[in-house]
């Protein structure tokens, strides 16, 4: 089969690459950044993934420079073009600005990969440094208003490199741009995923042997079709599935899986209550990470109080699990990659079971968008195949814990700043005293939050919000996320009101979410939106003694990267009009942040 060979720098998106490659229709995989050239011979072409470090950082990722003249066609992305550029005697230098979002492209040569397209187009960025002198016999084929060398190639030895990502779905033809690279390579379409389904049942057979599989499920899409694969592998009663009632679940959850498995005939599933365990797990932990740590390690506490009382010898049973890509290159599970947050299946203990050869995960190499596919493929039913996702520490990361007020330094002068850069737009706003979890050129942040309050004769406007939150973002470092004020309509006083994951702050933002699935459910808009993380934030209002929450609606194919969802505005004030009715909550916020900048959840 032709394939493709994309060289990983630690790139969030080097794997998206690969995805994108393969939905194309030719077989691609990741090979480390520094294999050898002489290894790379059987490709028909070579991508160099993005990173997260600039080449003069000390230690940062290099390729073997001889990959440039195997005479296999070389497409660099983002780093992949500074490594590229670099190592053929170009300069690489920090950009004017920082740019990450949107940006117009302007194409100045459509041959080879360009070809095609428009004269202007939009993509993607996310980059501090850029190219600033190129390598001979090279010219520039594409600027931006802010990036002079966005596109450049030395069309006679094949090689190309664009500084923007046409793996991520705003670059609106990235794919073109791909398969316009896939041509230049001449690679065949050969791949598919019901060669993969056919693949992964065969290894997953092969892998287990004579053994038998233990599976934590949550009823998600993940879990649910890693499962389905495992017994379609080595039947059903051969594997046992554990769903666990972690206390952080949604309202009514448990019955609600456990009539999905029924109906859709999924058997040999069990459930157990251990909200009490998680909840004195994560009793006064006010930290992301160490929450994730604590709830991934108690999952497998709980697996084992299952499997000793059902008297199951450890040498017979594998660990399964529902794990998909994301999961992996988040936890920084790739060389080079940065951690961005520990997903609960990625904990140490389960990194030494899987050195251990004790797991068996069939999915690691797929994103979302594939496992729905595959779960269609393999007959499973609409609800649980498009089921939002729900991450496995359920509500505990999207509960803000906090003990103090948490601001920026100089935050007055930062909070005034900010107010007279967007008073041209007819906003003010205000600095929230927390922090959440964002993403920016492929690192890990943890910042603040900046909420926006809107006079009451500004037009409401989608696309003016976006801009408004992605020139916060993108021009003041300590700001991460921004959010709508949609109740009350301003802010008189605001205080922190200390808490960590106690079970009335869970059952409070159960029923807040609980309110919000059932009002899009209701108003058929479920399916229009692709997950919806409710959030509770430790703030009182206005002299109140409430919390408050947060909107997170987003739109997105395989959570690498997502769109805040635009919601229409009369659904939007219905909602926020139904939280008067729960007198603990003071205020409500939406989110109107993509990712990057921001994480779809906010831990
Ligand atoms: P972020 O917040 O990083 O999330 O944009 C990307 C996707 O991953 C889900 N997520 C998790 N899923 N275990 C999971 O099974 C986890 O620990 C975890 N953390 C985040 C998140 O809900 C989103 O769909």
């Amino acid at each position: 089969m032709d394939k493709i060979a994309v060289l990983d720098f630690g790139g969030q998106y080097a794997h998206l690459i690969a995805n994108r490659i393969r939905r194309l229709g030719t077989y691609s995989e990741i090979r480390d950044c520094d294999t050898p050239a002489d290894s790379l011979k059987e490709y028909k072409g070579l991508i160099l993934s993005g990173g997260p470090q600039s080449v003069y950082d000390e230690g940062s990722p290099k390729c073997d420079a001889k990959i440039f003249n195997l005479g296999i066609p070389v497409l660099g992305i983002c780093y992949g073009l500074h490594i590229m550029v670099h190592s053929l005697g170009g300069k690489v230098l920090p950009g004017k600005i920082k740019e990450y979002g949107k940006t117009t492209l302007n194409i100045l040569n459509k041959n080879d990969i360009f070809n095609g397209l428009a004269d202007a187009e939009t993509v993607w960025m996310s980059h501090g440094d850029e190219a600033a002198g190129l390598p001979e016999g090279f010219e520039k084929t594409a600027s931006t208003e802010s990036c002079l060398h966005a596109g450049l190639a030395n069309f006679s030895k094949k090689l190309y490199a664009i500084q923007f990502h046409p793996e991520v779905t705003h670059t609106l033809n990235g794919n073109k741009i791909l398969e316009n690279f896939l041509n230049v390579c001449g690679a065949k379409k050969e791949w598919n995923l019901d060669f993969f389904i056919e693949k992964e049942i065969g290894a997953v057979k092969d892998k287990v042997g004579d053994k038998k599989v233990f599976m934590l499920i949550s009823g998600g899409v993940d879990s649910t079709v890693a499962y389905s694969l495992i017994q379609k592998a080595i039947g059903t009663k051969n594997a046992y599935g554990l769903f666990v009632d972690t206390g952080f679940i949604r309202l009514h959850e448990r019955e609600e899986v456990e009539e999905a498995y029924n109906k859709a005939g999924i058997e040999n599933v069990h459930f157990f209550y251990a909200g009490d365990k998680f909840f004195e797990g994560v009793k006064e932990v006010y930290d992301p990470e160490t929450k994730r740590k604590i709830i991934g390690d108690k999952f497998l506490e709980i697996q084992k109080i299952v499997a000793d009382d059902l008297n199951l010898n450890p040498d017979e049973w594998l660990l399964g699990q529902g794990t998909i890509y994301p999961d992996t290159i988040e936890t920084g599970g790739t060389r080079h990659a940065d951690k961005i947050k520990t997903h609960h299946n990625r904990v140490e203990q389960i990194q030494k079971l899987i050195e251990a050869g004790k797991i068996i995960e069939p999915l690691t190499q797929l994103y979302k968008d594939e496992v729905r596919e595959v779960g269609e493929k393999i007959g499973l039913p609409e609800n649980i195949v498009w089921r939002h996702p729900f991450p496995g520490p359920g509500l505990a990361v999207r509960c803000l814990c906090t003990q103090n007020p948490d601001y920026p330094e100089n935050y007055e002068k930062l909070e005034k700043d900010i107010n007279d850069f967007i008073s041209k737009y007819n906003l003010t706003g205000k600095i929230l005293p927390i922090k959440s979890v964002g993403v920016q050129g492929d690192a890990r942040t943890y910042r603040h939050p900046f909420v926006l309050s809107m006079h009451k004769d500004t037009n409401r406007n989608w696309d003016m919000l976006e801009t408004v939150s992605t020139e916060i973002t993108n021009r003041f470092a300590n700001i991460n996320r921004v959010l709508l004020m949609l109740h009350p309509r301003g802010i008189v006083s605001m205080k922190v009101k200390p808490g960590y994951l106690s079970k009335d702050r869970i059952e409070l933002l159960q029923k807040a979410d609980f309110r919000v699935t059932q009002f899009i459910k209701y108003h058929k808009i479920y399916k229009d939106i692709w997950q919806f993380p409710t959030v509770l934030l430790p703030l009182s209002l206005n002299d109140k003694n409430g919390e408050c929450i947060v909107l997170r609606p987003v739109n997105s194919e395989e959570a690498m990267t997502a769109n805040f969802y635009r919601m229409e505005w009369k659904w939007v004030e219905q909602l926020t009009e139904s939280f008067s009715e729960l007198s603990e909550i003071d205020g409500v916020f939406y989110d109107i942040t993509n990712k990057p900048p921001a994480t779809i959840e906010w831990e």
